[in-house]
């Protein structure tokens, strides 16, 4: 299909206000904005205007039942060629947000336009890819339910946008986290596998309390029986026994990361044995104490991999960085972000370069 886009560029570019030297995170929004409309039975009138806030009635539906879903993505400046832009596995964004669609009776967007939206949108607001190291565009696609009706169904009619801010680099000092028995992310036969907004509402009031207790983050557990780890905040989980990575399979209780797969299939290519299967709490510490738990990491789009300090589970706390020296970790996230700067070959494509 051939997805027309009319573009409305402003005036004035505010390229001036982004200070390259002290970029932060989501504090400036670039120039433009992609914007497409569900009309009840196709996308219709895909435009590129000028970055700006939206109209909406009172009664819009996304605000009262929450059909909104959403993505995370970067943009980088090739290494190689500075003006060239560089997206990691942008298809694998698009069937999750399709995943996330049709959980929540949402249509579903042509991968095609997925990716073009992206494109065409990165290549106007080219010059707001932070060229200095580390530095990134993050990519929000989103959809939400735009009904002015408070009936309880499915909207008719949606809105599909795309916005883009640049982002610094990510330092993070190693985490500790808290292992969560109390609240539950998501439940069987759930949504927890989309990325849906009330997800994400609902895991706020458990992080912060969490982090009134010290801890940066919530390591959920299964919502049945709070002994299975699950993830972690907005990323997944690793274990490190030697040359044994665990982490935990795929349910409709996580989240399927991107980075996720990145990282097993990195694992396996450098002849690392990966093991996704159920992985309890009393595993961990019992693995522990035996002196075998290496290390603990954590993947996910804003960071790539962050080590953990360690758990806290029922009051005491299981110092895990204190074991070993973060081998595995340090050798996963050079080759991956090797792959994202081509210093070493893309093989599996995971590459789109424009
Ligand atoms: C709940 C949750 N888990 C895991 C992840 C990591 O996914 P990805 O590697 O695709 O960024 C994210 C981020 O999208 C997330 O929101």
């Amino acid at each position: 299909m051939n997805f027309e886009i009319s573009i409305e560029k402003v005036k004035n570019s505010r390229i001036a206000e982004f200070d390259t030297e002290n970029i932060g995170f989501g504090k400036i929004f670039a120039d433009h904005m992609f914007i497409s409309d569900w009309d009840g039975e196709a996308w219709i009138n895909h435009r590129i205007v000028p970055y700006g806030p939206f109209s909406l009635s009172p009664a819009t539906s996304a605000i009262h039942y929450g059909q909104s879903i959403f993505e995370g993505m970067k943009a980088f400046a090739s290494i190689q060629n500075n003006h060239d832009i560089i997206l990691f596995r942008p298809e694998e964004n698009a069937k999750r947000f399709n995943r996330s669609a049709r959980r929540m009776a949402m249509p579903e967007i042509p991968q095609e336009l997925f990716i073009k939206s992206l494109t065409t949108l990165i290549d106007i607001d080219r010059n707001w890819v932070p060229r200095t190291e580390g530095g990134s565009l993050y990519i929000r696609p989103f959809m939400f339910a735009t009904d002015d009706f408070i009936g309880v169904k499915p909207s008719n009619k949606y809105t599909y946008a795309v916005f883009c801010c640049p982002v610094g680099p990510y330092y993070s000092k190693p985490l500790r986290v808290k292992v969560e028995e109390e609240f539950s992310r998501a439940a069987p036969g759930g949504v927890g596998f989309t990325k849906c907004a009330g997800n994400y509402a609902a895991s706020l009031l458990p992080t912060a309390l969490a982090q009134d207790e010290g801890y940066d983050q919530v390591l959920w557990t299964d919502p049945i029986t709070h002994t299975l780890v699950e993830e972690t905040g907005t990323t997944n989980f690793f274990a490190v026994y030697g040359n044994t990575i665990v982490t935990p399979e795929l349910t409709d209780t996580l989240l399927a990361g991107t980075t996720r797969e990145s990282v097993i299939l990195s694992l396996r290519a450098l002849g690392y044995n990966v093991e996704e299967r159920k992985l309890s709490v009393q595993e961990l510490k019992d693995k522990l104490s035996a002196g075998l738990l290496s290390e603990l990491f954590i993947t996910g789009t804003a960071a790539t991999l962050i080590n953990l300090d360690g758990f806290g589970h029922n009051g005491d706390y299981h110092s895990v960085i204190t074991q070993g020296n973060q081998d595995v970790s340090v050798k996963v996230k050079t080759y991956l972000d090797n792959i994202k700067m081509e210093i070493t070959p893309d093989t599996n494509g995971w590459i789109l370069k424009f």
